[in-house]
């Protein structure tokens, strides 16, 4: 169970852009049984609305120090004090300010004062802004007070800069609160702050995972497919940035988001994939979770076919490549840790234990995908873990939950 299940975390938005990424980590807080109050400063309602803010909360959400009604139904003092961790995120340069000099002309700023609490933040501004002596200063004073800091993460800024700044992705952020709430804060780094690292079982290593089904062309306009969502892919590429992985994820075409954090190559044939998983070579750990066609159509038209008076087309058949055989039985750039998936409608463990053996690789992740279980697309999962000599069983789980434990038990093999 997460730690964050339970826990009540009070979260402040502050005034930026990077407020839309915040939506997110509610979102995902709440996925893990977090209770979420949330602050909107007058800027951050700028950004995002206290509609999105509270429909996703499921909770009021707190904007004004002076309402009569929010002071009648829950003090400022207690709202701070009432939370396990206070966040701020985004954390601008000026909220940063006013939280170093112990400023309280609002809602957010009073309850920063007010709480008992640890705080949390996660800036986010314009280069300059952050590299300027005055914020510099405010950091090191918020470091000195014991505010944990997460990010800012180097990139492409809205205002068209480059550089630091840009606010922590919400699984970072995510991992942060987690290791904030079990009292892990990470050694204060050389400007003074308490950095939280969190826990990062995968730091240094790179995994590639493959996710969802391959579209093979008949003709330019038509393609064979299946039903594969990429749902427990993409959450295993997920939770190994969660993990400190970097990942790189070779995606078929699916209507998910791409994971933040994940160098994500979007692939459409098998041969693409086999492709793009070659180069993405060498990695630590290879997670094959893709629903690869087996078959492609060796005549497929370079034009869009027409019906015609000779009846319809006759489609012959080629195999295509088993990329996780491929790559297990890879000569010299062989993953150290290579995982497969084994989707069956009958005999599902035997079928996954002979699938070990042809193929290769170090694991098998087996589960029935019969229409009446739902897995195919559905967002939960009931997978079997089979080795050469062992065999584990999990119960029914989130997709997600699936893709964390999996994620921990290989970290543990490689670590
Ligand atoms: O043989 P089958 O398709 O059931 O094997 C499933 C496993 O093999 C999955 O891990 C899948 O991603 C992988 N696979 C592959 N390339 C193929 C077929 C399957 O990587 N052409």
């Amino acid at each position: 169970m997460s730690i964050l299940a339970g826990k009540r975390i009070l979260l402040i938005i502050g005034g930026g852009i990077a407020a839309y990424k915040t939506l997110d980590l509610i979102r995902r807080l709440k996925e893990r049984g977090a209770g979420v109050r949330a602050i909107l400063t007058k800027a951050g309602g700028e950004f995002v609305t206290p509609l999105s803010v509270s429909g996703l909360t499921g909770e009021k959400v707190y904007m004004d120090l002076f309402s009569l009604t929010d002071e009648s139904e829950m003090g400022h003092i207690q709202l701070s004090r009432d939370a396990d961790l206070l966040v701020v995120a985004p954390a601008t340069a000026d909220l940063m300010a006013r939280m170093a000099q112990g400023h309280a002309n609002d809602l957010a700023s009073t309850a920063l004062l007010a709480t008992d609490k640890r705080v949390l933040i996660a800036p986010a501004m314009n280069v300059r802004m952050w590299e300027h002596p005055a914020t510099r200063r405010n950091l090191r004073q918020l470091g000195a007070d014991g505010v944990l800091t997460v990010g800012p993460n180097d990139g492409a800024m809205a205002c068209g800069e480059f550089g630091p700044g840009r606010m922590a992705e919400p699984m970072e952020i995510l991992a942060a609160i987690e290791a904030a709430l079990a009292e892990r804060p990470g050694l204060p780094a050389p400007d003074g702050l308490a950095r939280l690292a969190g826990p990062k079982p995968l730091a240094g290593k790179h995994v590639l995972i493959t996710s969802g089904p391959t579209h093979e062309p008949i003709d330019p306009v038509r393609y064979i497919a299946n039903r594969s969502s990429g749902k427990q892919g993409h959450a295993i590429a997920a939770a190994a940035v969660e993990a400190g992985a970097r990942v790189t994820l070779v995606s078929g075409p699916v209507t998910l988001a791409d994971p933040p954090g994940a160098n994500v190559v979007h692939v459409e044939s098998a041969r693409d994939m086999r492709a793009a998983v070659e180069a993405a070579l060498p990695a630590d750990i290879a997670i094959f979770a893709a629903a690869v066609a087996d078959w492609r159509v060796a005549n497929s038209a370079e034009e869009k076919i027409k019906k015609g008076k000779d009846g319809p087309p006759a489609l012959a058949l080629v195999e295509n490549p088993d990329i996780l055989a491929t790559i297990a039985k890879h000569a010299d750039k062989r993953p150290p840790l290579v995982v497969g998936f084994a989707a069956e409608t009958e005999q599902v463990i035997d079928h996954a234990r002979a699938k070990l053996k042809k193929k290769g690789c170090d694991l098998i992740v087996a589960n029935d995908v019969s229409p009446a279980t739902g897995i195919m697309g559905g967002d939960r999962n009931t997978v079997h873990l089979v080795g050469p000599e062992t065999l584990e069983t999990w119960p029914d789980l989130p997709k997600t939950e699936v893709a964390r434990r999996l994620i921990a038990a290989l970290a543990e093999k490689v670590s």
